[in-house]
């Protein structure tokens, strides 16, 4: 696609299915359209609106924005979340008043040295206040680009960002009065046509030449943050059983499995047949290791060796008070984690209950 087919279709594309009557749009207002750009950081238009709408009565211009007491702005911010937007807003408003005399600069590069103004919302604020040539590069601008052009690699990588930067500069259409509709065409579109999870790719001007589209790589692009290795914790449990009941252990109610029933772990630096004499007096068990098991938590990968240890009497007394014995048949309604239920399941007991 070239930069010409790019530009063309999206404008042409805004022209007749895009926004136009957003209460920021049909303003050239940088007061107004800052407002917005900050806004709508992080945030939906449909949240945005009537924030923005209320804002703009109580602070009509930067003169009174920057007048006013912070805690009065995070009254009026409170709900809207990403706090620290605020406070960049005020002390931004303040700059204006101070470092420019009431008026915001008109460069994106000017405007991009101001508090809680990043490049790409800075470029947004000067080509609709000004029909600057410059590029936006937020979250829907990429997705739109790397499905596009089947750009490879996590966005939010250096090399991949500035890849995209690069590409969305030279995209830019040449004329400057098409700049602004150019750049409303990039939100709109990814805010309504190519989304995250559903892109609706028969509305799509772009759709005939997508690299995601034609390869049928929607779902994979934009590329996802690759995944940190997790640290692998080893767990040696005991799975002991006597007759149709199985030992378990209720677990503390902070931290892994809090309050579920769990099989007793034995420490690493123990060793089983030491474990068993301890805890039930027997002496040379029979003790034969089961399939092991790896499960995944957010922060490290359990595997979890289990030993099954078959006890030919039924202790008296149970060495541990969290201890407990479960019916064999009555694991389907018990609090267990699904590692624990997964083991249980392959015990031959389970699949073929005695009579
Ligand atoms: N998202 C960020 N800026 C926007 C704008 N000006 N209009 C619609 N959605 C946006």
């Amino acid at each position: 696609m070239t930069r010409r087919d790019f530009s063309a279709r999206l404008i042409d594309w805004q022209t007749r299915h895009g926004r136009h009557d957003l209460p920021w749009q049909n303003s050239r207002d940088p007061y107004r359209i800052w407002l917005a750009e900050i806004m709508l950081q992080q945030t939906q238009v449909a949240t945005v609106i009537p924030y923005y709408v209320r804002f703009l009565a109580r602070f009509p211009d930067v003169a009174r924005l920057a007048a006013a007491p912070l805690e009065d702005i995070m009254t009026q911010w409170s709900g809207l979340g990403y706090y620290a937007r605020a406070r960049n807003l005020h002390r931004t408003a303040c700059k204006v008043m101070e470092d420019h005399g009431g008026r915001f600069p008109e460069t994106a590069q000017a405007l991009a040295e101001l508090p809680g103004i990043g490049r790409s919302t800075a470029a947004a604020i000067a080509v609709f206040a000004s029909d600057e040539r410059a590029a936006i590069l937020d979250g829907n601008v990429k997705r739109i680009l790397c499905r596009a052009f089947g750009i490879e690699g996590f966005p939010g990588e250096r090399a991949v960002e500035e890849r995209l930067w690069t590409l969305a500069e030279a995209l830019l259409p040449k004329r400057p009065e098409n700049m602004a509709i150019y750049i409303q065409a990039q939100m709109d579109l990814g805010a309504t046509v190519c989304t995250r999870a559903r892109p609706i790719c028969e509305h799509c001007p772009l759709a005939a030449e997508c690299v995601a589209r034609i390869s049928g790589r929607l779902a994979e692009l934009p590329m996802r943050r690759p995944k940190k290795a997790l640290p692998r914790r080893m767990s040696w449990v005991a799975v002991v059983v006597f007759g149709k009941k199985v030992l378990l252990e209720r677990r503390p109610p902070a931290g892994i499995w809090g309050g579920l029933l769990a099989f007793p772990e034995i420490p690493a630096e123990t060793g089983i047949q030491a474990w068993v004499a301890n805890r039930f007096g027997i002496n040379e068990i029979d003790a034969h290791e089961l399939p092991p098991l790896t499960h995944g938590f957010t922060h490290f990968t359990l595997e979890i060796a289990p030993w099954r240890i078959d006890l030919p009497a039924v202790p008296r007394t149970l060495a541990e008070p969290a201890w407990q014995w479960l019916e064999l048949e009555r694991i389907a309604a018990a609090a267990l984690p699904a590692p624990v239920r997964k083991i249980l399941e392959k015990l031959p007991e389970c699949l073929n209950p005695r009579p």
